[in-house]
């Protein structure tokens, strides 16, 4: 183990005044929700075109909102990690700042973090394709599917970012604005090679910001870090925390 990083990474931590947590699906991978890429992702698995776009779902509603209420009973069972109460507690005592992530998966919300930036949705929301109506997915009749809007009778489909689909503006515009504005980055757990996202480390660092990386694997960002820690987040974040 790379101790000089750990103790890098906490003095940057501990002299930063707007600390930022950007992550992927690294992040939540020691919860037991699996990533994306890689040996055991779910896209070595199910093929994104035929559950994670539009014109798949306006295909065959059922079987996308089947793929996704298994994802979703999944969820029921996963708690967040000893990294997600280290980054709750700094949020708590002020050290953190922001998080932005890319996961849908609501852990850093369920971990007691208000000022989360969800990229790429909330896989425990539905919106409705007619109104616009959202609800969480727990408040809807899964009766039958697919999911139903109970305001128009819509469809409703899951309220995440789909490939081919546009982040939305004023979620991406904030995201930039607070990665501007931070002078530490912590990005823990992302391949960094889906856009925009992937943009928010490289704005950090053009505007000045310190970039710690955590990933098991070196990623498109590593060439921008500060401070690389080749752990597992679950284990580095508890590392970095008792350094600080
Ligand atoms: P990826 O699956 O592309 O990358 C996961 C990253 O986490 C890799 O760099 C791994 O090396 C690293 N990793 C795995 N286990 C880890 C652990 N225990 N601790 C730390 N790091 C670990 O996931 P993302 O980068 O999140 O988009 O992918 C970005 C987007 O692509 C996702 O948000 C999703 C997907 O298609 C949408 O759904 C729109």
């Amino acid at each position: 183990m790379d101790i000089d990083s750990i103790r890098r990474a906490a003095k940057y931590i501990r002299e930063s005044e707007n600390l930022v947590v950007f992550t992927g699906a690294g992040m939540s991978a020691d919860s037991g929700i699996p990533t994306f890429r890689g040996a055991d992702g779910l896209w070595s698995r199910y093929r994104p075109e035929d559950l994670a776009t539009l014109d798949a779902f306006l295909r065959d509603p059922v079987l996308v909102w089947r793929w996704y209420l298994w994802r979703i009973s999944k969820l029921k069972f996963v708690k967040p990690h000893k990294g997600y109460k280290v980054l709750s507690r700094w949020y708590k005592e002020g050290i953190l700042k922001y998080v932005i992530t890319q996961n849908v998966d609501g852990l850093f919300i369920k971990s007691g973090i208000k000022e989360v930036i969800e990229l790429h949705g909330n896989i425990l929301r539905a919106k409705c394709m007619s109104c616009r109506y959202r609800a969480s997915i727990d408040s809807l009749d899964k009766s039958s599917l697919p999911l139903i809007c109970p305001r128009c009778y819509g469809l409703m489909r899951p309220d995440v970012v789909w490939f081919g689909e546009p982040l939305d503006e004023s979620v991406i515009e904030t995201a930039y604005r607070v990665a501007r504005d931070s002078d530490v980055m912590l990005v823990i757990g992302t391949s960094g090679v889906v856009y925009p996202a992937a943009y928010i480390p490289f704005i950090a660092k053009e505007e000045g910001a310190k970039i710690i990386e955590v990933n098991i694997e070196e990623s498109a960002i590593t060439s921008i870090s500060d401070v690389f820690i080749g752990l597992k987040a679950a284990e580095a974040l508890p590392l970095v925390d008792k350094y600080l």
